[in-house]
């Protein structure tokens, strides 16, 4: 066998790749070799060559009569385990995240998933503050009651009546952020392999923190009213996920909104499988009308609900919320105090003095008409260069759209990074690498003429 066998050097990355995901631990016995080549359809003589190799490099130990195991001292860095199928690295979900994190200030962001700084309530953040410095030593220096702020968790309350969620201020446990939510959820309801179901196209971010949880991802391709209802039927019967995390107020990245029909019938098939809904509701203010939710219909009972004030407050400011039936969220709890211990009283003091303070509803106003302008000078600029939106959303921030001429997008990020414009390609919102002519546009991000002119000779390269 040549030392440089491709072969034997493939089965050598899928169990390192293992075991530094932690889907084979330290101590995790190994297929057999009869197995191992089976499961990836190479020759036992692969297998016995790419195990002796690993047992040589301290990687894995044999037993004789019992096998292969990953050695006690191959512990690695935890890495997020991949998800779906290999993807370039500017289509990598983390790496979108980071480079959006990262971006110079200098860099327009039209891919990017936030409000510019000055669209944000700023000033009432500003007020909020200096009433802060001015109060209650508490606020500012001992640890947060468990659940967080009562006062906090009361206009909560209001806030979900208005989308027709019923809970009580004990159903809801504030956290420090809508992603630090999802994260606890996932704690709480998932184990390394299990199933997700996650609508394709997604929030990225959906991909990398589920894959920090090791499980695997199924992507159910979205409507204009909700998931494609037999293909979620379908995944059902399929993979017997666990829990579906979506969107159901305004869907990132499309700005879709579900319709009644389609929510009823979602919540029959995930009661028929036991599924448990994680509706991740941050876009919830951006709404006049609030489109349904599935945690009004269903009653908090295999709904869960997260958001957060990351989009419309401040993103600095990190406080999000989970409401869930009182025994999931006493067991999110006792995961909270146990990996958080007390959570972030100042920035909850923060966030309840700005949004009661009479000014935050106007502020959302005039967001949602600026925003409502943009867009529509944003379907202008793109319809000149043949770029049509999949759907036209009435409220948010995105625009789901299609490129021209079947036009990879990905390739046009790539050149339009170089000129200082950070774009979202499609892909990278969707599990199976379905969006490949998709790109999502930030409309608030889109007002430099400079994008649409680097954009046009993206799209003009051969
Ligand atoms: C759909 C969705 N959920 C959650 C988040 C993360 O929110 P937070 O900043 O509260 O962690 C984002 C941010 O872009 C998002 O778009």
């Amino acid at each position: 066998m040549s030392g440089n066998s491709p072969r034997v050097q493939r089965v050598i990355d899928d169990i390192e790749s293992r075991i530094a995901c932690r889907t084979a631990p330290p101590g995790s016995r190994l297929p057999s070799v009869r197995a191992q080549a089976k499961a990836l359809a190479v020759s036992a003589s692969t297998v016995v060559e790419a195990y002796a190799r690993l047992v040589a490099q301290g990687r894995l130990v044999s037993r004789p009569g019992a096998g292969f195991y990953v050695a006690a001292t191959a512990v690695a860095p935890l890495k997020l385990a991949p998800q779906g199928p290999p993807r370039a690295p500017d289509l990598d979900p983390l790496w979108l995240s980071r480079q959006a994190l990262e971006a110079d200030p200098a860099l327009l962001k039209p891919g990017c998933g936030w409000l510019p700084p000055d669209w944000l309530y700023q000033i009432g953040v500003r007020r909020a503050l200096r009433g802060l410095a001015r109060g209650n030593g508490a606020e500012l220096a001992d640890y947060a009651p468990p659940q967080g702020s009562a006062a906090l968790r009361q206009v909560l309350v209001r806030r979900l009546a208005h989308s027709g969620v019923e809970a009580a201020a004990e159903q809801l446990l504030l956290t420090d952020s809508g992603t630090h939510a999802l994260d606890l959820i996932a704690r709480v309801f998932l184990s390394p392999g299990d199933v997700v179901l996650v609508d394709d196209p997604c929030y990225f971010n959906f991909h990398t923190l589920l894959s920090a949880h090791r499980v695997t991802l199924i992507g159910v391709p979205f409507t204009p009213q909700g998931p494609d209802l037999p293909a979620f039927e379908a995944a059902l019967q399929a993979h017997q996920p666990k829990l579906y995390l979506t969107n159901s107020g305004l869907h990132n990245p499309t700005g879709a909104r579900w319709s009644p029909a389609v929510a009823h019938r979602v919540l029959l098939l995930a009661e028929q499988a036991g599924l448990v809904i994680v509706e991740d509701d941050i876009f919830h203010d951006f709404e006049l009308s609030p489109a349904p939710r599935l945690a009004a219909y269903d009653g908090l009972q295999r709904v869960i609900q997260t958001g957060s004030f990351s989009k419309t407050l401040s993103a600095s400011v990190r406080c999000g919320y989970i409401a869930a039936r009182p025994e999931w969220l006493q067991q999110l709890l006792e995961v909270h105090i146990a990996t958080g211990f007390g959570g972030n009283r100042l920035a909850a003091a923060l966030v309840l003095a700005a949004i009661t303070d009479g000014g935050y509803a106007r502020h959302m106003e005039q967001v949602r008409q600026r925003l409502a302008q943009r867009r529509e000078q944003c379907l202008v600029r793109l319809a000149a260069l043949g770029i049509t939106p999949w759907l036209r959303p009435d409220a948010g921030m995105f625009l789901w759209c299609r490129l021209p001429h079947g036009r990879d997008a990905a390739a046009v990020a790539r050149r339009s990074l170089e000129q200082g414009v950070v774009l979202a390609p499609g892909n990278a919102f969707s599990p199976a690498l379905r969006a490949a002519e998709f790109m999502r546009f930030n409309v608030s991000q889109c007002d430099d003429e400079r994008v649409f002119a680097v954009l046009r000779n993206a799209l003009r390269a051969p």
